[in-house]
Order: structure tokens, then sequence, then C-alpha cells
């Protein structure tokens, strides 16, 4: 069968294979889908045997690599140009590794076709302005939030990001000390490390306007800190980021097998499982 894998590091736990094995399942394709362990080190080397000597079609890449895909990579998608990272590799008939970024597209399509949000006018407030801010800070602005303040604990990321996507009528840039004092969003996504660093996040429950949604962009225990203070804020809505992973897994099973699979019974059976 067909040999797909999603790097990372750690790697162990990852739902990855689960989910494109149940993908896969609904067309009746048989493929093989593991995980491989790959410190940063040996990232670059491991994922060149994977497509040339194991015959490898696809990949996910999780954290640590993100940066590290879309740098050996051949050819870019413009997702993942303007991200500067990749979680989907595929090997392209010339051989050469082509980089793609579905982070973005998968978290929008979660909260617009899964919970039925329209972003269109929302003020949306992004904690934190490293890699897994980068991956989605486009896309909201596409799916037409009005306005994206950034806020992150060092100041020069959160500066670096809003410069990069050059909207200043749109993006802007707060200080984290100042949270109590940058009024109510309707939107606010946590994409800190916090939560799974084990640390937890105090904010003010002045962030969120009475018909705020809340979204973590991280899923299981790392999540439950940030959605028990959106609960506590009065949000209408909070939400983890489970449904991003399995839409993100969508795409790029989309890409590889050329049919869109059904996410809805793949995203209810891991959530009847998860925390
Ligand atoms: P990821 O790929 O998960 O985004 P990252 O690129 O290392 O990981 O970014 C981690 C983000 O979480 C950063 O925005 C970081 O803030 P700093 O740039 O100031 O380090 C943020 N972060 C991590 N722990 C945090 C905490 N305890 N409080 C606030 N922000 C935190």
């Amino acid at each position: 069968p067909a040999q797909f894998a999603v790097f990372g590091h750690p790697i162990a736990h990852s739902l990855s294979p689960q989910i494109h094995q149940a993908f896969a399942q609904q067309f009746g394709i048989a493929l093989e889908y593991r995980t491989i362990d790959a410190a940063p080190a040996a990232f670059a080397d491991a994922v060149r045997r994977f497509f040339d000597d194991e015959d490898g079609r696809g990949a996910n890449v999780t954290l640590p690599h993100k940066a590290a895909a879309f740098a050996l990579a051949g050819e870019r998608t413009q997702a993942a140009a303007r991200v500067g990272t990749a979680n989907v590799l595929t090997r392209l008939a010339d051989g050469r590794i082509a980089a793609h970024n579905t982070d973005g597209a998968g978290m929008v399509r979660d909260l617009t076709d899964r919970h039925g949000i329209d972003l269109r006018g929302h003020d949306a407030l992004m904690l934190g302005a490293g890699g897994a801010a980068r991956g989605v800070a486009w896309s909201l602005l596409d799916a037409g939030v009005a306005t994206l303040t950034i806020v992150n604990r060092s100041p020069e990321p959160a500066d670096a990001l809003a410069d990069a996507i050059g909207e200043p009528s749109r993006v802007h840039t707060r200080y984290w000390e100042d949270l109590d004092n940058i009024g109510s969003y309707d939107l606010i996504v946590n994409a800190t490390s916090a939560g799974t660093l084990g640390q937890s996040l105090t904010l003010p429950f002045s962030l969120a306007a009475s018909r705020a949604l809340c979204y973590d962009l991280g899923y299981g225990k790392s999540a439950i800190g940030f959605l028990a203070w959106a609960q506590a804020a009065g949000a209408r809505y909070a939400y983890d980021g489970l449904g991003m992973l399995v839409e993100t897994a969508a795409d790029a099973f989309e890409l590889w097998h050329g049919k869109r699979p059904d996410t809805e019974p793949v995203y209810r059976s891991l959530r009847a499982r998860s925390v």
C-alpha cells in the first residue's frame, strides 16, 4: 500500500494515523500511515529517506518541524509561503517535495462549517505570535474578520507578524501588560503554547464580549485552562482545536488522494474519546 507518515518530536500520541486510516476506509483505500519521531537535527535526513528510499507519497509535519519542512521543500504553495511553515509535504512526480500549509484553512472551516460561525465583521484578538499564531492569522483575515489585534508576552514577535501581514488598517498589536485595558473582542484565539507547557494564562474577563467566541488552537489537556476561563468570562462559545486537527487532515488527504473525506464521523468519534 501507499506510504504516508507524520513527523514530529515527540509524536507517539499523534491522532493523525487514526484520522487518515478512518478517511481511507471511507473510500476503500489501503494505505500505511506511521509516526516518525525525528529530533530536529535528524529531520531533513529522515524526510529524504522517507520520500527517496521508502517510497513515501505524503507526510504531515507537526512540532517542532514546520519551519524546517517549509525550508527543505522544492516547491511551496502560496498558503505555505506567506506563513513560512508547512504541515503537509507531498512528493511530486519529478521527485521534488512540495510544501503546503493547511492549518489556517482547517481552523476557519472548523469554525464556519462545523460550528456555523460567520467570521465576517468580527474583531479578533490573537493571544500569542509564535508558529501556531502565524499559521492561522492570514486565514482569519481571508475569512473576513474586521480587525485582528495581536498580543504577545514579548512584543517583538507580535510586531513582526503584523509587519509580515502588512495590513495596518486591520491588524494591530498591543502589549500583554495592557490586556486589562484593551477592551473586548468577538473572537479570542489562544495561540500560545502555555497550556502545552503546563502553564496557565491570567486573562481578564473584560476581554470577552457578550457574544464572544473563544477558540484554543490546541486540544485535550492543553486547552482546558483557556476554555474554563472562556466559560467563566461568559463567552457564548468555547471550542478547542480538535475539529481544526481533523479539517487540516482532510485537506492533506484530499491533496494526496484527490478525494474529500467526510470529517464529521471522524470528529465525533475522537470527541467522544477526548477529555
Ligand atoms: P507554537 O508553535 O506552539 O506557536 P512557539 O512558536 O514557540 O510555539 O510560540 C509559543 C507562543 O506562546 C509564543 O507566542 C509565546 O510567547 P513569547 O513569544 O513571549 O515566548 C507564547 N507563550 C508561551 N508560554 C506563555 C505563557 N506562559 N504566557 C504567555 N504566552 C506564552
